[in-house]
Formats: C-alpha cells, structure tokens, sequence
C-alpha cells in the first residue's frame, strides 16, 4: 500500500483529548466505517500483509470484543478463514476457556468458547488497537490453552510509546502509529 493510501485511511481517524477520561487522547476508527474506501484499503492491505507473511495457512481469525468484531469477519472471509470471537467475561455460552487480564484500574476477563479453535491450528490475532497490550496478550493466553499456534497479532492503530508489542507471544503488525 502507497504512503497515500496510509495518509488517506489515516485521515479518516479521528483523534478526541480527554476521552474518556481527562488525559487520554483518544483515536476513534469509526469514521472509517463511513468510507467505503477507506474500508477496501485496509482490509485489503491487512490481507495483503497477512498472505505475503505468514508460511503456512491461517485456519482462524480471532477478533476482540468489540471493535474487533468490525475487522476481523471482513479479514477471515478473504483469506477462508473461520472467525472466533474473544469477550468479555459472562456473555459467551456452553464451555469456555478463561483469562484474567489487568485494567487500569483492577481487572476484567476474556474468554473464547471451547472447541472453537482446534488444537495444532494456525491463528491471527485483530483488534482495532494496541495500548498496554494487555487485551492482546490475554487474547494469545486463550489461544495457547486452545493448544493453537498464535502466527501474529494485527492491529490497525498502534500507541507505539505505551510499548505494548513487546509483551506479545508472536510477530506484530500495525497499520497506523501514534
Ligand atoms: C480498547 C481497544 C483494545 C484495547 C487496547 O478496547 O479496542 O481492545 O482497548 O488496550 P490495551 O492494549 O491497553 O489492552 P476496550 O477495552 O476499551 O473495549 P471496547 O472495544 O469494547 O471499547
Ligand atoms: N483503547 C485504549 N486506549 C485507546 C485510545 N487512546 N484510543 C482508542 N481506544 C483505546
């Protein structure tokens, strides 16, 4: 992808200080969603990226609750992947696998229903952004109870300062640095 395809899908970003809380600068990606455009670049640079990097088949996508959910269906159709979903702790049925993660302030759950992924299976990890990288490490912890590999973690924003690649499992990649 050209550096103005980047700057372009970059545009539609929105940045709001002081949300949601006084001191966070917060990067909003909906307005992205409203660009049909915009939506083709990336989810076509994210396959792209993916196909050209990873030796051996994805077999899952999974997708974090919830902005997650807005890439990864689009990124695991294109490349015939199934799509797993990671939530919030209590709102999955049947068996799950569980892990804490910390917050903040305090701590909350992810969990990824039993039997979804199989063992042996190729996995990448999406979400719409990395801060602490909290979320994604508690992400790759249910995919390692799964018994799957993680291939990579793939981000559309990264807050490159906060460092959060560096606690993850497996190679990253992010569209967009702040
Ligand atoms: C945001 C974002 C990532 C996570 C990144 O989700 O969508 O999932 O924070 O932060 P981290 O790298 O410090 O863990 P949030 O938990 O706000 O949930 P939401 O998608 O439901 O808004
Ligand atoms: N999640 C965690 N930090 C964020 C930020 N600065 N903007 C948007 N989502 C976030």
């Amino acid at each position: 992808m050209s550096n103005y395809d980047i700057d372009y899908i970059k545009s539609k970003v929105s940045t709001v200080p002081d949300f949601p809380k006084k001191g966070i600068i917060f990067r909003d990606m909906f307005p992205v969603f409203r660009d049909p455009l915009a939506v083709e670049m990336l989810i076509g640079h994210m396959v792209h990226r993916l196909a050209s990097t990873s030796k051996n088949k994805i077999d899952v996508v999974v997708g974090l609750d919830a902005r997650g959910f807005l890439f990864g269906p689009l990124i695991a159709l294109r490349l015939g992947a199934a799509f797993v979903p990671v939530r919030k702790s209590g709102k999955l049925c049947g068996d799950t696998f569980r892990v804490e993660y910390a917050l903040e302030y305090g701590t909350d759950a992810f969990e990824i229903q039993k039997g979804a992924i199989q063992p042996g299976q190729n996995v990448v990890i999406v979400d719409d952004l990395i801060a602490t990288g909290g979320s994604a490490f508690a992400a790759g912890e249910l995919v390692v109870q799964a018994q799957a590999n993680v291939n990579s973690f793939l981000f559309v924003m990264e807050l490159v300062d906060l460092e959060g690649r560096d606690k993850l499992q497996a190679p990253v990649y992010s569209v967009l640095q702040y």
